[in-house]
Formats: C-alpha cells, sequence, structure tokens
C-alpha cells in the first residue's frame, strides 16, 4: 500500500530504540506519508529534534508551550490533521503515563486529547516489560483500543536477551499499511500459489523459469492487509515470508499440486499467480548425469496436473483467479484460459521486459469484460486486484 494521503504523527520518547524511529520516519514519507514528529524531553537525550526535523522535512514538536502555535494548542491542532499516531519506541515510562490518562508533556496531552487510531511498538529491557506494572498498563492500553506492535525477542542493547525489543522499522511501516488498509476481505481464507517450480533432471539440474514470486507475494501481502487469513504455496523464490502469512515451501509442481489441493477445500479465495512448469521430467536421475556417458541424455516428459483448473473443479469451490501472461493477442488467450479453466476472473499481462521487475501492467477479464488497470508498481496493482476480487465475491455472496 502506498501512504500518500495519508498524515501520520511519529510519536518518539526516550530510549535507545529512538535511532530506529528515524528510519522509520523515513520509510514512512518514502511511501508518500505526511509526517510530523513530536518527541518527548527525554526522547531528545537520545535522538536531536534536527535529525527528525530533516528526515521528516517539518518541524518537530517538543515543548507544551511552544510558540510556533499561535493559539498554543499544539496538542489539539496537531492531531486533528492525523490520520494515524504511531509511538516509537514507546518506553515503560511512557506506556505508564498514557494508561493513567496523564497530560504532563506535549506528546502525552496530544494523545489524551487524539480523535484518530493509535499505535504504540514497545521498547524497554526485559525486566522492564515483564514486570507486573507493565503487563497492567500493556493491558489497560489495549482494552481503551490501543495497537501495540511487537515487541520482538532477541539481544538487547543492556545485552540481555528476552522481549522488550522494538520491532524494525520495516515491520511497523507494515503494521501500519495492514493497520491502514480497509478490510475488505475482513474474515475470508485467501490460498494462494507464487513463484516458479522446479523440476528435477537429476540431482542438481532442473527445469524452471524467471518467475520471481513478486507478484505473488504482492498478494499475500495485500490479502493479509485487507484482513484475511492467508496462505502462500510458494515455489523457489529469493525472499522471506510476508508478515502474518503462512508460508508453505515447495519445489515441483506436484508437490505445489499437493499442498494446493490439501487445502483447498478450506479456501474461500483461491489465486493461481505461479507459473507452473507445464511438464516435469518422467525419470528424474538420481546421480549427476555425467557428459561422457552415452551422448546426449534422452528427456522424456510428462505433462503436470493444472492446479487451477482442478481447484475451480472442486464441489465447493473458491472463487478461482488466475493469471495470463502473453506475448501477444492478450485479450483473446486471456478469456479463452478463463472460460477453459472455469474461473471467473484472470488477470492477463503482456510480458514485454519479461518477468521480474517492480512494476506490471494488468488487465483483469471477467464475464462482464476487460478492466484494464493503470500501470504502476505491483503492490498497488495487487490491491486493485484484490478490490475487484472483493466486489465479484460479494456480488457472488449476493445471489
Ligand atoms: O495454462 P496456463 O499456464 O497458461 O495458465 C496460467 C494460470 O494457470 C496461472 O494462474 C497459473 O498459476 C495456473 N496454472 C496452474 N497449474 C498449472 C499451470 C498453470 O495452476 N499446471
Amino acid at each position: 500500500m502506498e501512504l500518500h494521503d495519508k498524515s501520520i504523527i511519529v510519536g518518539v520518547t526516550g530510549g535507545i530504540a529512538a535511532y530506529k524511529a528515524a528510519e522509520l520516519v523515513r520509510l514512512l514519507r518514502k511511501a508518500g506519508a505526511v509526517v510530523r514528529v513530536a518527541m518527548t524531553e527525554a526522547a531528545t537525550h537520545f535522538v536531536t529534534p534536527t535529525t527528525f526535523q530533516a528526515l521528516s522535512g517539518q518541524a518537530v514538536f517538543v515543548d507544551q508551550w511552544d510558540a510556533r502555535m499561535p493559539n498554543a494548542m499544539a496538542h489539539i491542532d496537531l492531531s486533528r490533521q492525523a490520520d494515524l499516531i504511531v509511538v516509537a519506541p514507546a518506553s515503560a515510562d511512557f506506556m505508564a503515563r498514557l494508561a493513567h490518562g496523564m497530560a504532563d508533556d506535549l506528546l502525552a496531552t496530544m494523545l489524551l486529547a487524539r480523535d484518530c487510531p493509535l499505535l504504540l511498538a514497545p521498547a524497554m529491557n526485559r525486566q522492564m516489560w515483564e514486570n507486573p506494572a507493565t503487563r497492567r498498563n500493556v493491558a489497560q492500553l489495549r482494552a481503551d483500543g490501543i495497537g501495540i506492535l511487537g515487541p520482538a525477542c532477541g539481544e538487547q542493547a543492556c545485552g540481555e536477551v528476552g522481549a522488550g525489543r522494538m520491532l524494525e522499522a520495516e515491520e511497523i511501516l507494515e503494521e501500519i499499511e495492514a493497520f491502514l488498509t480497509p478490510k475488505l476481505l475482513a474474515g475470508k481464507r485467501v490460498l494462494l500459489t507464487a513463484g516458479p517450480t522446479f523440476e528435477a533432471i537429476d540431482a542438481v539440474r532442473g527445469i524452471t523459469n524467471l518467475s520471481s514470486g513478486r507478484m505473488g507475494y504482492a498478494l499475500a501481502r495485500a490479502a493479509r492487509h485487507a484482513g484475511a487469513e492467508v496462505t502462500l504455496v510458494s515455489g523457489p523464490v529469493a525472499f522471506s515470508a510476508p508478515a502474518g502469512v503462512d508460508r508453505v515451501e515447495v519445489r515441483s509442481a506436484l508437490e505445489m499440486h499437493a499442498a494446493v489441493m490439501a487445502r483447498a477445500a478450506d479456501a474461500d479465495i483461491f489465486i493461481g499467480v505461479a507459473a507452473v512448469a507445464d511438464y516435469r521430467v518422467a525419470k528424474v536421475a538420481e546421480h549427476k548425469l555425467k557428459k561422457d556417458h552415452g551422448g546426449v541424455p534422452p528427456i522424456r516428459l510428462l505433462e503436470n496436473p493444472d492446479i487451477l483448473a482442478e481447484v475451480a473443479a472442486l464441489p465447493r469451490a473458491p472463487f478461482c483467479v488466475g493469471f495470463a501472461a502473453e506475448s501477444r493477442n492478450l485479450e483473446a488467450y486471456a478469456q479463452n484460459k478463463r472460460v477453459k479453466k472455469k474461473i471467473p476472473l484472470i488477470a492477463g499481462n503482456l510480458i514485454q521486459d519479461g518477468f521480474g521487475g517492480d512494476a506490471n501492467c494488468l488487465i483483469l477479464f471477467d464475464a462482464a469484460g476487460a478492466h484494464p488497470l493503470p500501470p504502476g508498481p505491483k503492490t498497488r496493482l495487487a490491491r486493485q486486484l484484490l478490490e475487484h476480487v472483493a466486489q465479484l465475491c460479494a456480488a457472488r455472496d449476493a445471489n
């Protein structure tokens, strides 16, 4: 998701993880958000307001009595302009003050006066996190409707190991994007395939393709952000599993087929994004084939099962979406594929510059015809495709 029309306040409190907040501000701006930073006085001992001012491109607020606000109402005015406030790091002391409704500095006052959602990314020593007082405060903050992100487990700045480490800036960004995405797929179970498959020839060689897995992974993330429970059956790719997504790693088309068929009956939506090899090698050599034994090895191929068509043919089939990458005649080939596989929707793209890039051109084909999406990054296309899926699902459920 891009955060283009979003206004986000980042609150920074006093803890060594404040340095990670600088990276968070940078990432939020890169994603298009307008970011304003409000710091506690303690936070300024770790990172200076100048750093945040440079990264956010906006004046930083620390002092409750800031003369820049002509009406002395910074605490009200700031939060009124915001879609979301994120406090990162949130120290144990700050959470205690917040849980008790204190208004003893600008940030605390602003949070008490806010009318927008609030997320906290706690950061503290593991013993402080486990202390009954902190447990009580966190429970109270959750009960007050405040979102708590993390904390993570691991090595801490103090040298101890345990829970209390602030999430990394990328992880907080991911949570913010998820939080701000409309929950169009709430309660839905989405199953996807992504990436290439690898069909072994011998112990070290195989047949594969150049699918990067980017589109499938972008769709898995977008579905998670839209509130779905997501399972991603993935061929070999270079990415780690998206946060909150259950990933099943497979290699061959047969493994992908088995992993999907074991889960398809429980899915509400199935999206086949993987570039599944059409054929596999009939007899895989146990050892590496040697060049000096008997000339060119004959490789006999067998047809792989069509996973998407099989899922679509299930008695209570999920809503099925396919992909069609074509080098020409896109509309005719894609619509033909949609009808042949008996699926309601197929996303077609013309392969111009090969597989694997960040951007894409997609045209959606359904029973009503063609719906071109504006060219853009795969993250945006993924969101738009899911919006179309949600609409068609809603129409189907209404009938
Ligand atoms: O038949 P074709 O490979 O052109 O169709 C592409 C669509 O079908 C994609 O959605 C792909 O994930 C899916 N597919 C599949 N199993 C196959 C071949 C393709 O699920 N064996």
